[in-house]
């Protein structure tokens, strides 16, 4: 079988080479010539653990292609997969489908044959019912089938969730485009995957209910965290006692900044717009995202006031600048909320991220130090925060960062050091819903 992936994004490069390691032959396309070029050269323009490996193997058994030229990659295409961004539309909240659009049209136009037509990218309900209309107007000479598979992985741990994920959602009216996916599907059926098939408007909603579920969730543990602090209470006990319970779960009950990233906040604004626009509303998704925007910004204030209310001219060490770790991503990370209002408040900042600093540089305010490790950020600094929990920060010795600071604060925003352990190391430590 032959596919054609349209975007070679996070979500596009990695469920191509997935694909490609499935035994199936991949055109990945993206109209940005540079990142087509890097692929083609062998570098991988995004950082996921694991990619880099999985590419070259495809590659070099000739499963894996990538092209700038859409009509080369569709036209021997048992599916073609629309992977390409829906970033919020300025102005509204809603997704941006421009980009779907253009390629659902570009593809149309280039196709000489029949194909089944799948939208990975995340759209809203409605969407894919629009883009049949749209291949139906463009080539009435063609039976082109259209599809909802809509993408559950996770930045950072992509290629495990993409081969071992929980559930396939395919959305589809077509009997011809169930098949095609179920046979591209076939190594996940094998391993017993629940494949979910419903309808085009179902599996569009699955995705954003989906995400706002587990926003919600996050949020929730945030407010219980701040309630912790209140009443002396630790977090992660009421996160375990709770998640114990199966109806509950344990995963996504991790407290923190706010959630970030590319998705979350982007998709449970483009859900709300949605209800809202149906007479609808979905007031408590609403109120996550209220709260979860309330709690990026507070968390500069967090860091002033664990400074004696001012960092004029102090100098704060920051571990960590990408949304979550494993990844280069900077989309809509608590960074972006945190940095610039310390550098505003007078401070100066000595940042280091494994991954994310080239990423985060045009982003940030241009007084930031970018650092060598996290000790050299640490090096002279009067405060220290993590903002995101790199493994390798978990293993710093309380001993050593003391040695490299000259004050002794610490402001630990993903609860990744031993409170017990920072208090015996001399420094005035704060955590997420600890006591
Ligand atoms: P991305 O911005 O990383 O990549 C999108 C790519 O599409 C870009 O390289 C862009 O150049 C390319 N592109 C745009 N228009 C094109 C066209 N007409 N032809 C060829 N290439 C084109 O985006 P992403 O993070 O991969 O997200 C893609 C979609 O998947 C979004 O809808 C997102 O919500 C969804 N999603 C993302 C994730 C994630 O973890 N990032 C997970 C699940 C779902
Ligand atoms: C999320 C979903 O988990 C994926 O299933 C989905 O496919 C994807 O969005 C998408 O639609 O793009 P991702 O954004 O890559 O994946 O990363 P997550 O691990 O979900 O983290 C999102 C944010 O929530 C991060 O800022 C993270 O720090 C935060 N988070 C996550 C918490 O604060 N606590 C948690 O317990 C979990």
């Amino acid at each position: 079988m032959h596919i054609a992936m349209i975007g070679a994004g996070y979500v596009g490069l990695v469920s191509g080479a997935c694909f490609a390691e499935f035994g199936i032959d991949v055109s990945v396309v993206d109209k940005d010539e540079s990142k087509i070029a890097a692929l083609k050269s062998g570098r991988i323009p995004i950082f996921e653990p694991g990619l880099d490996e999985l590419v070259k193997s495809n590659v070099e058994d000739g499963r894996l292609h990538f092209t700038t030229d859409t009509a080369e990659a569709v036209n021997k295409a048992d599916a073609v997969f629309i992977a390409v961004g829906t970033p919020s539309r300025r102005g509204d909240g809603h997704a941006d489908l421009s980009y779907v659009f253009a390629a659902a049209r570009e593809i149309c136009q280039a196709l000489t044959g029949p194909t089944v037509l799948v939208t990975k990218s995340t759209v809203p309900v409605g969407t894919g019912r629009k883009v049949a209309a749209l291949a139906k107007e463009l080539r009435p000479d063609l039976d082109i089938a259209v599809a909802s598979n809509p993408e559950f992985l996770r930045e950072g741990s992509a290629i495990g969730d993409f081969m071992r994920p929980d559930r396939v959602v395919i959305g589809t009216e077509s009997d011809r485009a169930r098949a095609v996916l179920k046979r591209l599907y076939r190594p996940l059926y094998l391993i017993e995957t629940p494949i979910v098939f419903t309808g085009l408007e179902t599996a569009e909603l699955i995705k954003y209910a989906a995400n706002a579920f587990l926003a919600t969730k996050i949020t929730f543990i945030n407010e219980i965290a701040d309630l912790c602090e209140k009443v002396g209470a630790d977090v992660h006990d009421v996160a375990k006692g709770i998640g114990l319970d199966g109806r509950i779960g344990r995963k996504f009950l991790h407290a923190g900044p706010g959630f970030g990233g590319s998705c979350f906040p982007k998709d449970t604004l483009a859900l709300v717009r949605t209800a809202q626009d149906v007479g609808s509303p979905l007031r408590i998704v609403e109120t996550v995202i209220a709260v979860n925007d309330a709690r990026k910004a507070a968390m500069s204030e967090r860091v002033i006031a664990a400074c004696d209310g001012s960092v004029a001219g102090k100098t704060i060490a920051v571990l960590g600048l990408t949304f979550k770790p494993e990844t280069d991503d900077m989309r809509d990370s608590p960074a972006l909320a945190i940095v610039p209002r310390l550098v505003e408040a007078g401070a100066t900042i000595r940042a280091y991220d494994p991954e994310g600093m080239e990423q985060a540089r045009p982003l940030l305010p241009p007084e930031v130090q970018y650092c060598r490790d996290a000790y050299d950020a640490a090096s002279g600094a009067d405060a220290l925060v993590v903002i995101t929990e790199w493994n390798a920060f978990r293993a710093i010795p309380p001993a050593r960062l003391a040695q490299a600071m000259r004050g002794r604060v610490v402001v630990d925003l993903r609860n990744i050091f031993d409170p017990a352990a920072m208090r015996e190391a001399g420094f005035r430590y704060s955590s997420i819903g600890r006591p």
